[in-house]
């Protein structure tokens, strides 16, 4: 398998520390012209295409398929159904960890949601494999669809999230509300979601004996190969995933799909290599998406504004066969201080393909709800919203009472506000108008997201020429990975990155843990870190035993590594080229390893987060309800920014994701049927570009020594908390209207 390595030089060199500079992307010209390959482009000789047939109905058993007519079209090669699917290693109902998802693979005649695979046909053009699949003409069993959140009985599940407890509490919850002078109750819907990235799932998949090599988009390549290990009966190793760019992911594509298996299988039943690429509509069902919905708030707060009591109970919704269940009210958790927190999850099981982590899972639901709440108790108190958040957010993480950067969110709220004209906001609602006749108002959110991490590998080499090598199987799922990396691994050998060379992007290469939680750049960037410190580590024991080499005695945690060189510590002026060093010592490079985990002791002293506060300004027709979103000012700090420009980025993507929360995403399901109904971009909304506000950033510095040694956190989700509710407050202090059902659409205002 080809190795994918990315020497293109930067558009921005800087000579010395590349952590910190806003370099452009490493990659951006192989995209911007069409060079960079991803998973569909690929046409290994001989390959056949794949089209996925999908169930109409939500619940039963197919009893028919017409094979027959989908054999006799011309170009059709194979129809691949329960019939003649291979059979699987492992049951892939079996469930070993919470990370392993249930899935169809045409082991019997079961439909468990609508649009999951029931056969795959495979043909010589995907024109075939379409009609082939058309052809089918499916009969079924159908019994009734359970749908929505009250169509059957509730349970408390065990768990939520990839393992957290159902139910949490601190504190008195009775003596919080008896104590409470002013109390709120409020009840927020927010609907099931798709993530639905503009590179739909798709594998071209072909087998080798028993090897396999796949191009697939993956978020987690390493976790990816162990699944399809397991079912497939090979081992790991003979597993080859290429996963150099993802045209998004979102949580989508963390833990492989069914469909790429599906894709896999054909390969092997056809004995040819196949390519299988998801529609649009084929992307709402087996793939995972965000589940709805209903949150019950109830806070308390005394004369003075201070919260004596939170309760976050969260309604949701699993599939009948799996156990994901959206964190939803476990956002209480961490940001606002209160004597008395309880916490609670309940859920329904419905036919539904099974919900999956989708940006921000648990907290995008969870603080769009939380966050509205919060205005909500400030207007009962009487209070400006900021001021009462200022008066209300944690100093130490209200469920533990661990230690956290909470002095970072207070910058945020203050640059937030300065930026944005906070002060000028008068606390009643309704009170301003546009040119227009526009009513215009203002809102603001808290921002937050867990500071994660999970254990990663890297290798790192420096070469006699002067050159560098840096290899870790990461995923660039176009947040900037191949970017942000490199510079940290350019840093960590102290290289310039033009005489850096940084393989990434397949499972050949050491596993750089999943790219999810907002952690890649923290998992993988301190897996590099360690893996230069150890190559230079050697050099540096070379250099300074060497009697002839102008560092000797110096001790190793007597040099530093730039520019190429091994400089003493003490008297910079001494120093010596690695190419040199290598010569004296007759080698052709030197070679070192790395790894990264969660510091436990850490984590038992320290809460660990990033923090941010949105704020928004929103425009509604006082006439028609229509809203508009005219501006959005987000601060963040979420420790070390490896590079700006790409930091910048993910919160901007974050900020409009919170804009199609609030105001555009809402999958519709057909209560008779169980299907989705608006299954496609012209009616499953989301923002164009016209829908998308003046809107800015800002990056607040922080230091934070505890998280991991290069002080990274998570910038890819905490954008979309706070902005949902900034939104969702802004459109209360335009219209008096509180809006509790998302997203917020002009129906809702009618009467306004
Ligand atoms: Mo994310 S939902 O952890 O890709």
């Amino acid at each position: 398998m080809a190795e994918i390595t990315l020497t293109q030089t930067p558009a921005h060199i800087r000579m010395g520390s590349s952590i910190g500079q806003p370099l452009t992307r490493r990659e951006g010209v192989l995209k911007t012209t069409g060079a960079a390959l991803y998973a569909a482009d690929h046409h290994p000789s001989g390959m056949a295409y794949a089209a996925l047939a999908v169930s109409s109905i939500a619940r039963g058993r197919v009893t028919f398929l017409d094979v027959a007519a989908a054999r006799a079209h011309p170009g059709v090669i194979e129809v691949m159904t329960h019939a003649n699917a291979p059979k699987l290693a492992q049951d892939p109902d079996a469930k070993l960890h919470p990370f392993m998802f249930r899935m169809e693979l045409l082991q019997n005649d079961s439909v468990r949601y609508a649009n999951q695979a029931i056969a795959v046909v495979v043909a010589e053009t995907l024109e075939a494999a379409t009609q082939g699949a058309a052809l089918l003409a499916p009969r079924y069993d159908a019994a009734p669809a359970r749908t929505g959140l009250d169509s059957v009985d509730s349970f408390t599940p065990q768990a939520v999230g990839p393992g957290s407890p159902a139910a949490e509490s601190h504190g008195d919850s009775e003596a919080g509300f008896a104590a409470a002078t002013s109390r709120i109750e409020a009840v927020y819907d927010t609907p099931a979601q798709y993530h639905n990235a503009m590179e739909p799932h798709a594998i071209v998949a072909s087998w080798d004996g028993d090897t396999l090599s796949i191009d697939t988009p993956s978020q987690g390549m390493a976790m990816a190969q162990q699944r399809i290990a397991g079912l497939f009966g090979i081992a790991p190793e003979n597993i080859h995933i290429r996963s150099p760019f993802l045209g998004g992911g979102f949580g989508s594509k963390g833990l492989i799909s069914g469909p790429q298996l599906l894709g896999i299988m054909a390969a092997r039943l056809v004995g040819r290599p196949v390519k299988l690429v998801l529609q649009r509509d084929q992307m709402f069902g087996p793939v995972g998406h965000r589940a709805p919905t209903r949150q019950t708030l109830c806070l308390g707060a005394d004369e003075h504004g201070n919260l004596t009591a939170i309760s976050h109970h969260a309604k949701t919704a699993t599939s009948t066969f799996d156990d994901f269940i959206e964190p939803a009210a476990n956002t209480s958790h961490s940001v606002y201080a209160s004597p008395a927190i309880t916490t609670a999850h309940e859920a329904v099981r419905i036919d539904t393909g099974t919900p999956l982590f989708m940006r921000a899972p648990g907290e995008a639901p969870g603080s769009a709800a939380l966050e509205c709440a919060i205005d909500e108790m400030a207007e009962a108190c009487h209070m400006d919203p900021l001021a009462f958040r200022l008066k209300n957010y944690a100093d130490v993480e209200p469920m533990t009472g661990k230690p956290f950067s909470s002095k970072a969110l207070r910058e945020c709220y203050q640059l937030g506000a300065d930026r944005f004209g906070w002060a000028n906001r008068k606390l009643a609602p309704r009170h301003m108008r546009d040119a227009n006749g526009m009513l215009v108002c203002w809102g603001v959110g808290t921002a937050a997201f867990p500071a994660l991490m999970f254990p990663a590998q890297a290798e790192a080499a420096l070469r006699r020429d002067g050159s560098g090598m840096v290899a870790i199987g990461a995923h660039d799922m176009g947040q900037g990975a191949w970017t942000a990396l490199a510079q940290i691994a350019a840093d960590s050998l102290g290289l310039d990155q033009d005489r850096l060379e940084f393989r990434s992007g397949t499972s050949d290469l050491p596993d750089a843990g999943i790219a999810g939680g907002s952690a890649h750049t923290a998992s993988a960037g301190n897996a590099i870190h360690s893996a230069g410190a150890d190559v230079i580590g050697k050099l540096a024991a070379l250099a300074t035993s060497d009697e002839q080499s102008p560092l000797f005695g110096a001790g190793n945690a007597g040099v530093i590594a730039r520019g190429g060189r091994l400089h003493r510590r003490d008297d910079e002026t001494k120093s010596q080229a690695y190419g040199d060093i290598l010569d004296r010592a007759g080698l052709a490079e030197i070679t070192g390893s790395g790894a990264a985990s969660p510091d436990q002791a850490a984590q038992s002293a320290y809460a660990m987060q990033a923090h941010g506060a949105v704020f928004a300004e929103v425009t509604v027709d006082p006439d028609f309800g229509q809203i508009r979103v005219t501006r959005l000012v987000g601060a963040f700090a979420a420790g070390t920014a490896i590079n700006p420009r790409m930091v910048r980025s993910q919160y901007l993507g974050g900020m409009i994701w919170g804009v199609s929360f609030a105001l555009h995403e809402h999958a519709d399901i057909d209560r008779r049927s169980g299907r989705i109904m608006n299954a496609n971009f012209g009616e499953y909304h989301v923002p164009v570009n016209a829908d998308v506000p003046s809107i800015e950033a800002i990056l607040v510095e922080e230091r934070d020594a505890h998280v991991n040694a290069l002080g990274i956190k998570g910038v890819g989700e905490i954008g979309i908390t706070g902005t949902v509710g900034a939104i969702a407050n802004a459109v209360w202090h335009a219209t008096g209207m509180r809006v509790r059902r998302f997203p917020v659409t002009l129906d809702q205002l009618i009467g306004l």
